[in-house]
């Protein structure tokens, strides 16, 4: 059975200090968490903190995402980082075309796809974002909306469409205490699904993951979903005990 990937999402947040205190948190529930079961764990950290975290999570299973990456593979980007680079720090996944990406730094359907690109070519999975705002959900195109953002990876990464993993977030959830109900995420999902399914004969393989609010007292919910494959995880990532509520709730 494929496994669920509960994937942290820090964003902006976090020192050394407090790093160390959360994932010292995580790791000492990690296994009564897994109770002998299965789940992928993974925290996307900020670049700052790759090489602290690498050292932290040497040996517990747990693997380390970025948050973002150059579309370029190297030269003069300053204040860009490249996938060699992540991948220099064992970094297994990277988001690409999270929300907050696409809003505040303008990245399109296109960058988002070179970017995926350029972490499958270095070995690391993206973790491709997609997901409509409230404006359109209301106005109906939440389908459109997704079906785009991902055609648009699917269209440039062709043959490596399989190892990618994709998290649907809608905006609207993302940070607000509100979250897709699991029927509703569950028809997105499953719409993503048949997307890829028309892309690659391996799209059951694929992990869909939910994000926007998903949290200790609503994963359980979301996650027994047929096509909820795992989640991406802000605010609740942050602290360990309910970090560890939601992998308990993954495990299989
Ligand atoms: P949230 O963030 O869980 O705090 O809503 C999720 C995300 O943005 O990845």
């Amino acid at each position: 059975m494929k496994q669920k990937l509960i994937a942290g999402n820090w964003k902006m947040n976090g020192s050394l200090a407090a790093n160390e205190v959360l994932l010292q948190g995580v790791q000492q529930g990690l296994a009564q968490a897994l109770n002998g079961k299965q789940a992928q764990v993974a925290v996307c950290v900020p670049v700052a903190y790759l090489s602290q975290v690498q050292q932290l999570v040497k040996g517990s299973g747990i693997e380390v995402g970025a948050q973002d990456v150059s579309a370029q593979e190297q030269g003069a980007y300053t204040g860009e980082t490249s996938a060699a680079m992540l991948k220099d720090f064992a970094v297994r996944y990277c988001l690409v075309g999270h929300s907050e990406r696409r809003q505040y730094h303008g990245e399109t359907d296109e960058h988002v796809a070179a970017k995926a690109q350029r972490a499958l070519s270095s070995g690391i999975t993206p973790i491709v974002c997609v997901g409509e705002t409230l404006a359109e959900r209301d106005a109906g195109k939440t389908e459109e909306v997704v079906k785009r953002q991902l055609a648009a990876v699917i269209h440039t990464n062709g043959h490596c469409i399989s190892e990618i993993v994709v998290a649907y977030e809608p905006v609207w959830a993302i940070g607000t205490g509100k979250t897709a109900s699991p029927e509703e995420a569950q028809a997105v999902h499953a719409v993503l699904r048949a997307q890829l399914h028309a892309a690659t004969e391996h799209a059951d393989r694929v992990q869909i993951l939910y994000g926007g609010s998903m949290n200790a007292a609503n994963a359980a919910q979301l996650l027994s979903q047929p096509d909820i494959d795992g989640g991406l995880i802000g605010g609740a990532a942050l602290k360990s005990a309910d970090f560890l509520t939601i992998i308990a709730a993954a495990a299989r």
